[in-house]
């Protein structure tokens, strides 16, 4: 064999070991390049004889021909390789089970929130919503609340970092009879010509769901919790139609008729006369005790006014309760901070 047909198996041979690319490009400078060993060849060339130089020229030429195709042959295979590999590194195996989304449920604090919508809506109240930060007026002043009252403190009451046209701080609303204001002036706009003609509007029969915020933070209280308020304003309302309207609301909340109320003497700024709303179970494992679930009371003159209404002809009253403390009696949960610590073990319960 002769030394030509030695160099085209060493080159067969080296772009055969390079695994990359880039390995077999040193591997052809090695026999096409520059200073590579065919290059070379054709460099001695240029002392031999015209006749040798043209027949030995023929022979180089032919070899690095072959060469090069064996370096050409190598790339396809390399590029060949390398597009099989991306096509399996991408590959989807179409018989592998999908992944599936997974069944989410309800929130155990919506589910009450849906609830007493429900059962109040189906005796005829209407659902408020309102915004959660608040001028002063709307949380405190409209609700007869005097400019002293402890409930204003910064230890109570969460304010925000901006104020209202009037120059007063806003707040995240401490409860949610701001949207019961709301509503009741939007009504009494919306009847305004009704009242210059001193007829009687319209009944306000609403309910007031929302998110609530105070400074407090234990395992019954949390910063961000939820209240529902009820508001029901008309000539002839009166504390019997409350007793009624609640009661039927816990018996039917509860799906229970072995229910007691206990209507406690209590006080709140916003109403005269105010009375703390106990219930307690015949039955089951809170049996027997009393547990408070709402403030209630007669509304005061001064937020019948503030209404934009005349109180010696407009009475009513208003509750509000915790739909977080109803969920809690409702499912036997003991810690009010587990419905907001978004932990899926506590949640898929209720799913
Ligand atoms: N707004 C009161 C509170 O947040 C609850 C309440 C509403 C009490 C209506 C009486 C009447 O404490």
């Amino acid at each position: 064999m002769n030394a030509l047909d030695d160099l085209i198996d060493a080159a067969r041979a080296d772009f055969a070991a390079a695994a990359q690319p880039a390995e077999l490009e040193d591997a052809k400078a090695r026999y096409l390049g520059k200073t590579g060993r065919v290059t070379e060849l054709l460099k001695g060339l240029a002392v031999l004889a015209p006749q040798d130089k043209k027949t030995r020229g023929a022979e180089i030429n032919q070899a690095k021909q072959r060469i090069e195709s064996l370096l050409a042959e190598r790339r396809e295979q390399l590029a060949e390789a390398e597009l099989a590999r991306q096509l399996h590194a991408e590959a989807l195996d179409v018989t592998l089970p999908g992944r599936r989304r997974g069944v989410g449920g309800l929130h155990p604090v919506s589910r009450t929130m849906q609830r007493i919508e429900a059962i109040f809506g189906s005796m005829g109240f209407d659902v408020a919503d309102g915004p959660e930060i608040e001028t002063d007026w709307m949380s405190f002043t409209a609700l007869n609340n005097p400019e002293n009252h402890p409930a204003r403190s910064m230890q109570d009451t969460f304010y925000v970092d901006m104020k209202d046209a009037e120059g007063r701080w806003l707040n995240l609303r401490p409860h949610t009879s701001p949207m019961q204001v709301r509503y009741a002036r939007a009504h009494v706009a919306r009847h305004a010509d009704r009242i210059a003609r001193g007829e009687a509007i319209p009944e306000i029969r609403v309910i007031a769901p929302g998110r609530t915020y105070r400074v407090d933070s234990d395992a019954t209280h949390s910063p961000m919790f939820h209240q529902c308020e009820g508001l029901w304003i008309g000539e002839n309302v009166s504390f019997k139609d409350l007793k009624a309207v609640f009661s039927d609301f816990c018996r039917r909340f509860f799906e229970t008729d072995d229910l007691e109320l206990r209507f406690r003497p209590s006080f709140f700024p916003f109403t005269e006369p105010s009375a703390e709303v106990d219930i307690a179970f015949a039955d089951g494992p809170l049996k027997g005790a009393w547990l408070e679930v709402a403030g209630s009371g007669q509304v005061h003159p001064n937020v019948v006014r503030n209404f934009g209404l005349d109180p010696e002809r407009y009475i009513g009253f208003a509750f509000g309760m915790g739909p977080d403390r109803l969920t809690m009696l409702r499912y036997g949960v003991n810690d009010m901070r587990l419905f907001f610590d978004g932990d899926l073990r506590f949640l898929r319960q209720f799913r």
